[in-house]
């Protein structure tokens, strides 16, 4: 387990030191070594741009006997991205014992707005997923940060953040054949055993119960599977007043159905919606936040056999309304859709979904930035905010009715399932506004692009939402 603690000034140390330089200004570790470093400098063999690691033996100069030099590039160029960019070597390889100094990396940055920063960063970076590997490293990273305050409770939240996150990484890294619907039921069951809280509770559904809730647009999908469909539903009240219903896409494997996708690697990772709200709950509870959270789930592959759904097939979901099969690999929707209507029947007054939901949001926004879909103007910019703080890139994207006439096109149906390569995710967000009852607040993000990338799992948004929720507004 990776740890990280408040290590005081005065404690004198020989383990390696970590210290920010800026290009600009003379380098200031201790005044044994300054003039020696900065000369090292000058003659090019140490280098201060940003992200860059030099290592400097100090041979009984100072009690550290190793300092490590972190560029930061130029001070006024600073910022708190660079501090993410600036932190991202310092790993388990630099030693499995560090001391960091605060002040020096966090430039004309607070202390405090530093510290969580750097602690995500270090917790993110120390990640590796390498439990099915023979050979892996079992160094794990001790880190003190020097500080001039006490900041020993941000860092247990950004500690307990960026745990989570590494949670939410594991779950989305984790194969198929490791993780079914029944392993992530049993990974929810677990979480919520251990935060061991009054205030928290799960219910898992099983198929029968799914069936007489009648949520058969969420049925529809797991028909072609052998493993039955699981309904997730924690409940945490730690305070009077309404719910924010926190919804996560848990399509376990997208085969893409008999509309069988022409390439299907990486989707296991189209769980990514429910291993992130299960990580918002996780630093949510653990941080204590007054705020009353339901998380939903509706966790199923999509795959076929004898009894999979078809296009051209007509079903209904949980609210009444029908809908027509243009395609079996627009799915998530369709386990959304009851999704969303289970959670407002449990009085969720406001609902966020997170899903990998559309290929066309990676085509219009890349890999790092996620589509932000949503019902209330003041929600949204809400959550951009929240986003600006977690330095994590969400972009607004529209719905207009001419995709919601589309979405209503069908001539055999309420709605249709797909409309086309056009407006692909606005096209599904619209589906996804027919089962928002009036007066309810969404907010929808499809994490297709950021969730997972060529290294794995990301966690992506998860810090966002974490912020969101704590937010006052
Ligand atoms: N799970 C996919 C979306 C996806 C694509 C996630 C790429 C991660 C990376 C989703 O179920 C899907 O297949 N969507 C279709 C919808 C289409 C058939 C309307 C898509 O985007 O092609
Ligand atoms: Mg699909
Ligand atoms: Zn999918």
């Amino acid at each position: 387990m990776l740890q990280i603690y408040c290590h005081p000034r005065a404690k004198i140390s020989s383990l390696p030191l970590v210290v920010g330089a800026f290009n600009d200004e003379a380098i200031k570790v201790d005044s044994h070594l300054d003039s020696d470093i900065d000369n090292l400098r000058k003659k090019g063999y140490l280098s201060t741009d940003l992200g860059t690691v030099n290592k400097i033996y100090t041979f009984g100069k100072i009690p550290n006997e190793i300092i490590y030099v972190i560029g930061l590039g130029k001070r006024s160029e600073y910022n708190r991205k660079n501090i993410i960019t600036g932190c991202q070597k310092i790993t388990f390889e630099l030693g499995e014992e560090l001391l960091i100094d605060l002040p020096s990396l966090s430039g004309n940055i607070s202390e405090k707005e530093a510290v969580g920063i750097i602690v995500e960063t270090l917790v993110y970076n120390n990640y590796r997923f390498d439990q099915y590997l023979k050979e892996k490293s079992e160094k794990e990273l001790k880190v003190g940060i020097i500080a001039d305050e006490d900041l020993s409770a941000l860092i247990k939240e950004a500690l307990i953040i960026g745990v989570a996150v590494n949670n939410t990484r594991d779950l989305v890294n984790q194969p198929y054949n490791h993780m079914t619907a029944e392993d992530l039921a049993g990974y929810a069951q677990e979480l919520v055993a251990n935060l061991n809280n009054s205030d928290l509770s799960i219910e898992v559904y099983e198929k029968e119960e799914i069936e007489r809730m009648g949520m058969n647009a969420f049925l529809a999908v797991n028909q072609g599977s052998t493993a039955g469909p699981k309904l997730l539903h924690i409940k945490y009240q730690p305070v009077s007043g309404p719910f924010v219903g926190l919804i996560g896409k848990g399509l376990m494997y997208d085969t893409g159905g008999y509309s069988l996708k022409s390439s299907m690697n990486t989707m296991k990772s189209d769980m990514a919606g429910a291993a992130t709200v299960l990580g918002v709950l996780e630093t949510v509870v653990k941080n204590a936040l007054p705020i009353n959270i339901q998380v939903i789930i509706c966790a199923t592959d999509n795959r076929i056999n004898g009894h999979a759904l078809l296009p051209d097939d007509i079903i209904t979901a949980m609210n009444g309304k029908t809908i027509e099969i243009l395609s079996t690999d627009a799915e998530g929707r369709l386990t959304l859709a009851d999704a969303l209507c289970f959670a407002q029947k449990y009085k969720c007054k406001k609902l966020i979904d997170i899903a990998t939901l559309t290929g066309a949001v990676v085509v219009a926004l890349g890999e790092d930035v996620t589509g932000l879909f949503g019902n209330d103007e003041k929600e949204i910019q809400a959550m951009i905010a929240a986003s600006q703080e977690s330095l994590e890139e969400l972009w607004p994207m529209p719905i207009n009715d001419a995709i919601r006439k589309k979405v209503r096109s069908s001539k055999v149906a309420d709605l249709k399932n797909s409309t086309g390569r056009n407006m692909g995710a606005s096209s599904a967000a619209a589906f996804l506004e027919e089962f928002v009852e009036e007066g309810i607040k969404w907010l929808h993000l499809d994490i297709a692009g950021t969730a997972y990338h060529d290294a794995g799992a990301t966690g992506a948004v998860l810090r966002t939402i974490y912020r969101y929720l704590k937010s006052p507004y």
